[in-house]
């Protein structure tokens, strides 16, 4: 990311946080560039940027205003009803889209990060380090609870969500499905029911069918999570043993849930004696800064269960993760005992350095600002190329766009046209137990927009043009 696009994403982010209101002047092109220490160059094309996108207008000889921007395009519909499932198909669908990448595919279908960002070099270079000093330690067994000095360092990033906790409250995992899976055990056994947002990260369906454990679909807002409101008639019909959720920069919707229904969801749990497990991957990719305080955080009971990983702010290779369980510590150690022993080494040794050394506050500050950028331009590429009546929703956080389409559009067929294109989407279906979100797709904004990536959204907005005009 240039300068001005850093900029440019400062400005954008802090128009949409309301510190600057629609129609209000926005500093000077000198005032921006004594306050930021950049050139006059870069403060205009930062604003050309965001006029480009429309966030901004000039007027002459007066400056830049905070545009009204054009009809923004509609969060997708909240589906409304509460739903059992006791059977999941879809592995099949789910197989397919976490295959391998083809070559010279553009894969937008993967939940990966931009793991190319030069801001990663000392990760790599720490790891070949490591491995090339022979060090026994890294060959060798680590503690089963994880290396110390990570969870000293997780214990210090996690204050950012709010929390306080030391070395001894946190699990080292492999990734954060083990941590999911994990807490999930702790909590239930084969036939419990488990209610989680609709739509939820597709994962988390199949573990929960994997571990024999039944889901209730809630509905959630696209902008705003889980309805507390039918999750508290769920919970008095059903004996639900957990609650499991992504309150922040959700996958697939992005949302973060706003503070009070975060109090409201927390009062409810701890009414009904029922456990949260808080999926917080995403967390410190939030747009806004400070990120929202964590479920965990604002809890007293140590009935919520923290999991999460760097494998969406580093790379998902190095499979390293956390949990804090919370007052389910002890069983959860005994259910990393026996589902994988300890974590590997090597990997978690070149995280520790790479926080030390300062360069991993700087790599998630880039990469946060790299997406939030990408987020405005993807989005207006969906609505430029999309049919009109496309819903968009809208990312506070993270790298990934959640679109739904008119109901007349299969995104497995699309999936299948595009695949001819060699390109991939993730489709909808595969976030929901039974058979929603059809006209769904998800897409990855990762990784620098180039031009090919922008064809590619043309290409699928024209082929959903297409099939919309035969079926009229
Ligand atoms: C919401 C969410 N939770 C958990 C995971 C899994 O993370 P990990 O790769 O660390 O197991 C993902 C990965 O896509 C995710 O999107």
């Amino acid at each position: 990311m240039t300068r001005y696009q850093y900029l440019a994403s400062v400005i954008s982010q802090r128009i949409e946080q309301g510190l600057y209101p629609v129609g209000v002047r926005l500093p000077s092109i000198r005032v921006l560039s004594k306050e930021h220490g950049v050139s006059i160059t870069t403060v205009q094309q930062a604003y050309r940027e965001l006029e480009e996108q429309q966030w901004v207008e000039a007027r002459a000889k007066s400056g830049y205003f905070v545009a009204h921007r054009k009809i923004r395009p509609e969060l997708p519909a909240c589906c409304n009803a509460t739903q059992c499932s006791l059977t999941i198909p879809q592995w099949d669908r789910v197989l397919e889209m976490v295959n391998p990448v083809k070559t010279g595919e553009i894969a937008l279908g993967f939940a990966a990060p931009d793991i190319t960002s030069s801001s990663l070099k000392p990760l790599t270079q720490a790891l070949s380090r490591i491995s090339q000093r022979h060090s026994l330690r890294a060959f060798d067994d680590e503690d089963i609870r994880g290396c110390a000095e990570l969870r000293e360092q997780i214990a210090r990033l996690l204050i950012d969500s709010g929390s306080h906790m030391d070395a001894s409250d946190i699990l080292i995992t492999d990734g954060c499905r083990e941590a999911l899976s994990i807490a999930l055990r702790c909590i239930c056994k084969p036939g419990d029911l488990v209610a989680v947002e609709k739509p939820s990260f597709h994962a988390g369906i199949q573990l929960l069918h994997g571990l024999g454990m039944n889901l209730l679909e809630i509905p959630t807002d696209p902008a705003a999570g889980i309805s507390v409101d039918a999750l508290e008639l769920a919970l008095e019909q059903w004996p639900i043993k957990a609650i499991l959720v992504t309150p922040t920069v959700n996958n697939p919707l992005g949302f973060s849930m706003p503070v009070e229904r975060r109090r409201a969801l927390l009062r409810l749990a701890q009414e009904h004696d029922v456990a949260i497990i808080e999926d917080d991957t995403y967390g410190e990719l939030s747009y806004p800064y400070p990120r929202p305080a964590s479920l965990t955080s604002m809890d007293d009971t140590g009935n919520v269960l923290l999991c999460s990983s760097f494998s969406k702010t580093l790379a998902p290779g190095l499979r390293v993760g956390w949990m804090a369980p919370g007052s389910y510590m002890n069983r959860a150690i005994h259910m990393k005992y026996i589902s994988s022993g300890p974590t590997a080494g090597l990997p978690q040794l070149a995280i520790v350095d790479f926080i030390k050394q300062g360069h991993y506050l700087q790599h998630v500050r880039r990469m946060r600002s790299q997406y939030q950028h990408n987020r405005d331009l993807m989005t207006r590429w969906v609505s430029d190329f999309f049919p009109c009546g496309t819903r968009i929703s809208r990312p506070q956080g993270g790298f990934l766009l959640w679109v739904e389409l008119d109901k007349r559009i299969d995104a497995q067929w699309l999936n299948e046209k595009l695949s001819e294109l060699n390109i991939s989407i993730a489709i909808g279906a595969v976030f929901a137990a039974a058979g929603r979100y059809d006209s769904c797709l998800r897409l990855n904004y990762a990784r620098e927009l180039t031009d090919e990536i922008k064809q590619a959204i043309r290409q699928i907005g024209r082929l959903i043009q297409r099939r919309m005009d035969e079926n009229e």
